[in-house]
């Protein structure tokens, strides 16, 4: 494309999604429905801007998305506000505001757009798509490996199957789980506060557990410590133990990473992610976990949460190839020459339209009949129906089959005959 003074282009970060893509994309959301149905999710939609508030408190204050990520801004009533990041926060504010929790449990899924000022590469982008579920629910074991084995079930179904899933335990916040833990990184820093990158320093004292995430490397201090995982109190790791059972009992096939680490602060116990084998350096196709508290947090019921999100960017970059492609086109296409039969057309296109055809017609003057049908050719009609000159002053129609070529009249008048012959393809 030529760059013209006149032209804008897409924001950084962002991109067109276009018609030859489309099909992939409809694909994806389709079996996503399909699969959370079957497990009892239903669909939500939230707006896509929040109170900035929602996001800070619901995430974490001290995490990289909000701290760094986050599309903020104020609106004219002098309101902060924040393109969503991510969806479990809002998707808890919805259900406690518009009381989905008085009945108790619910499990919810949603598709849309989710903002985060990251820098692009393949796979990551500042306007993206999740998939994402979440189950409110009392906190069992069960309900983890349920969740985690659709997540799987869901991927089999797009036909991606070169993936790896990996779980670990992010503890909880009785004192002796990760408070002590965060003593015990606190401790094993203190003697390396001046070689700490300056973000760390500051996590060291207001969110230690964040260092383990530092993307400058100031982790290798605490490559001698334990990990949490080993580190936590005897609850969590009896529910780490059961969630494994249950992981087994559903035959999924996973390894735990005592490393993993995800990036918002709502997480306790369950956490984990599966990456993709196929795509680069952005791999991870999903991830979630447990996150109990943040809908108390967030002025509900004390239910438990699970759930997780996948970006669809990533799912569609690790289709197998084919999937998804655009189907064929016009079930008709109409080819006319003069005006007598370009209005006639116009009613024709009209009446198999309403019986539920797909009908294409090119009113353009200048172009042959010949050119018309190299036309419908390129669209992938399956029939092109000739309306000529002779065809009018004869009042017939001339339909032809574009693979077999077998060319039939039918009375011009005969709408009936014309809509059996196209509709049984
Ligand atoms: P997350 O790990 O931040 O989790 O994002 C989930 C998925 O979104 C990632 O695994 C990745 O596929 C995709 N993703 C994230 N950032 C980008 C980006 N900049 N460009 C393209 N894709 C991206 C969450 O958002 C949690 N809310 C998940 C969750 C739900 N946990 C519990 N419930």
């Amino acid at each position: 494309m030529r760059d013209s003074p006149h032209m804008i282009q897409a924001v950084k970060g962002t991109r067109d999604i276009l018609p030859e893509e489309v099909g992939r994309w409809h694909f994806v959301e389709e079996k996503a429905r399909r699969v959370f149905r079957r497990y009892g999710f239903r669909e939500i939609r939230t707006p896509v801007f929040e109170s900035t508030d929602l996001f800070a408190r619901g995430i974490g204050e001290g995490t990289d998305l909000v701290l760094k990520e986050m599309y903020t801004f104020t609106d004219r009533g002098d309101r902060s506000l924040t393109l969503r990041p991510e969806n479990t926060a809002p998707v808890v504010r919805a259900a406690v505001e518009n009381g989905l929790f008085r009945h108790g449990s619910n499990r919810l899924y949603y598709i849309g757009p989710m903002f985060r000022y990251e820098r692009p590469q393949k796979g990551r982008m500042r306007q993206f798509h999740q998939i994402g579920v979440e189950a409110f629910e009392p906190n069992e074991p069960s309900v983890d490996a349920e969740i985690i084995e659709m997540s799987v079930a869901f991927l089999t179904e797009l036909g991606i199957t070169a993936t790896d899933l990996v779980i670990n335990s992010a503890g909880c916040n009785l004192p002796h789980c990760r408070q002590a833990y965060r003593g015990l990184i606190q401790e094993a820093l203190a003697s390396h506060v001046e070689e700490l990158c300056p973000d760390c320093r500051r996590r060291l004292r207001e969110n230690p557990l964040r260092i383990l995430d530092c993307k400058a490397g100031c982790r290798r201090f605490l490559n001698e410590l334990p990990t949490l995982l080993e580190r936590q109190g005897p609850e969590c790791r009896d529910h780490f133990n059961e969630t494994r059972r249950h992981l087994d009992l559903l035959e999924v096939q996973y390894r735990v990473d005592p490393q993993l680490v995800r990036g918002l602060d709502y997480y306790v116990q369950t956490t984990f992610e599966i990456t993709g084998k196929s795509l680069g350096a952005q791999n991870a196709l999903l991830g979630g976990g447990r996150y109990d508290g943040l809908v108390e947090a967030l002025g509900g019921p004390p239910l438990g949460g699970f759930g997780f999100a996948s970006g669809l960017e990533r799912l569609i970059l690790s289709l197998p190839p084919g999937v998804g492609e655009p189907g064929p086109g016009p079930d008709l296409y109409i080819a006319t020459l003069g005006r007598a039969a370009d209005e006639h057309a116009m009613l024709i296109a009209r009446e198999l339209r309403k019986r539920g055809l797909w009908v294409e017609w090119d009113p353009d003057p200048e172009r042959s009949l010949k050119a018309k049908s190299r036309r419908a050719g390129q669209r992938q009609a399956r029939y092109i129906l000739f309306l000529g000159e002779d065809e009018i002053r004869r009042g017939v129609l001339t339909l032809k089959r574009m693979d077999g070529g077998v060319q039939t009249e039918i009375d011009a008048s005969d709408l009936n005959r014309l809509t059996r012959e196209v509709g049984d393809a």
